[in-house]
C-alpha cells in the first residue's frame, strides 16, 4: 500500500483500465469510474483479488452532470482526500448526438463532465500534500481551435472537429486550472497517449473502428493499452514530474502543444462558458 487514492475515469476499458492495473501494481487505493458495471465490478474483483488493493467502482455517466455530482457527493463522504485524479474517460460519435443535458455529446463527455469533476473534487485533492491532475488528451487537438458559436450546432457537426475541439478543451483547461492553482500543492498536465489499440471508435461500428487501429498500424506506431497507459501511470507516480504542471506529455515526454492551446483568451472563454453549463457561476478555485 502507497496510501495514496487515486480516481480513475473511464476505467473499464482500453487506456483507463491499463492505468488501473498498473496503479493496483503500485498499492494505489483506487476509484474508479465508467458507465458498465458488469465491466467495472469484474475489474475491481480481480484488482482486489490479485494484487490485494482497495478498490471500489462507482458508475457514473460522465456526460451527465446531475451523475457527475452524485459520483463527487459519494466520493466526499467516504475519502478524506483524493491524490490523483486521471479524467481519462473520452468517446467520439460519427453523428450529432446531445447529452442529457442538452449538450453535444462529445463536448460533455470529453471535456464538460471531467471540468465539473475536477471542480467538484478540488478541495479534496487540496488536502492532498501533492496531488496530481492528469487529462487524457490526444494528438486529435492539433490544428484545431473551438468554435464557441457552434458547439451545439447540429448542421455543421463533423465528427472528427468535434473530437479534436474536445481535445483541445482538454489541454486549454490543463494550462488555464494550472495557472490557477500555481500556488498550490496541486499539479495538472495534460498527455496524448498516442494511438492506442482499444475500444475508442468501436460504439461507431467496425469500419470506423478498423480505421482508426489501421491508420497507427501502417504508421507503424499502434500502441498496446498498457503502452498507452504508461504516459498517464509515469505522470502519477514518477518523482521526476514532481512539481512539474502546466505541461503537454507524449510517451512520457515533455512536449509542445498545439499553438492554439496557449491561447489564455480562448481558454478564459472555455472556462467561462463551462462554469455557466455547470451553474456554477460563483466558483472560485
Ligand atoms: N485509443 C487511442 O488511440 C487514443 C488516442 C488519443 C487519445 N485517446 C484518449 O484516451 C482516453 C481513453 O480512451 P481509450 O482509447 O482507452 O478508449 P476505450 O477503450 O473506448 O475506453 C474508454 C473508456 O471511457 C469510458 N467512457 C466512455 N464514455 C463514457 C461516459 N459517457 N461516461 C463514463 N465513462 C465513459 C468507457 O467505459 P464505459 O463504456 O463503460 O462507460 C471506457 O472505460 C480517451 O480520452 C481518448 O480520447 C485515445
Amino acid at each position: 500500500m502507497n496510501n495514496k487514492t487515486c480516481l480513475i475515469t473511464g476505467a473499464t476499458s482500453g487506456i483507463g483500465k491499463s492505468t488501473a492495473i498498473a496503479l493496483a501494481k503500485l498499492g494505489f487505493i483506487l476509484i474508479l469510474t465508467a458507465r458498465s458495471d458488469d465491466k467495472g465490478f469484474e475489474l475491481v474483483n480481480k484488482l482486489q483479488k490479485k494484487y490485494k488493493v482497495q478498490a471500489e467502482f462507482i458508475k457514473t455517466d460522465i456526460s451527465s452532470l446531475k451523475e457527475v455530482k452524485q459520483l463527487s457527493e459519494q466520493i466526499k463522504q467516504k475519502y478524506g482526500r483524493i491524490d490523483v485524479l486521471i479524467n481519462n474517460a473520452g468517446s467520439r460519435f460519427a453523428d450529432y448526438k446531445k447529452s442529457v443535458d442538452g449538450i453535444e455529446l462529445t463536448f460533455a463527455t470529453n471535456h464538460l463532465g471531467h471540468f465539473y469533476l475536477t471542480l467538484l473534487l478540488i478541495d479534496l485533492l487540496k488536502k492532498s500534500s501533492s496531488a496530481r491532475i492528469i487529462n487524457v488528451s490526444s494528438s486529435a487537438h492539433l490544428g484545431k481551435s473551438i468554435d464557441f458559436e457552434n458547439i451545439a450546432n447540429p448542421k455543421n457537426y463533423e465528427r472528427r472537429e468535434a473530437y479534436g475541439q474536445s481535445k483541445l478543451a482538454n489541454v486549454l483547461f490543463t494550462y488555464a486550472l494550472a495557472r490557477q492553482l500555481i500556488k498550490s500543492e496541486i499539479t495538472v498536465n495534460a498527455l496524448d497517449p498516442g494511438g492506442v489499440a482499444s475500444n475508442l471508435g468501436r460504439n461507431d461500428g467496425l469500419i470506423s473502428w478498423t480505421k482508426h487501429i489501421g491508420y497507427y498500424l501502417v504508421k507503424r506506431e499502434l500502441l498496446t493499452p498498457k503502452q498507452g497507459a504508461a504516459t498517464s501511470v509515469y505522470l502519477t507516480s514518477s518523482p521526476k514530474v514532481a512539481g512539474v504542471t502546466g505541461k503537454y506529455f507524449y510517451l512520457k515526454k515533455e512536449k509542445k502543444s498545439s499553438p492554439e492551446s496557449y491561447d489564455e483568451e480562448a481558454a478564459k472563454k472555455l472556462w467561462d462558458l463551462s462554469l455557466k453549463i455547470c451553474g456554477m457561476e460563483d466558483q472560485t478555485i
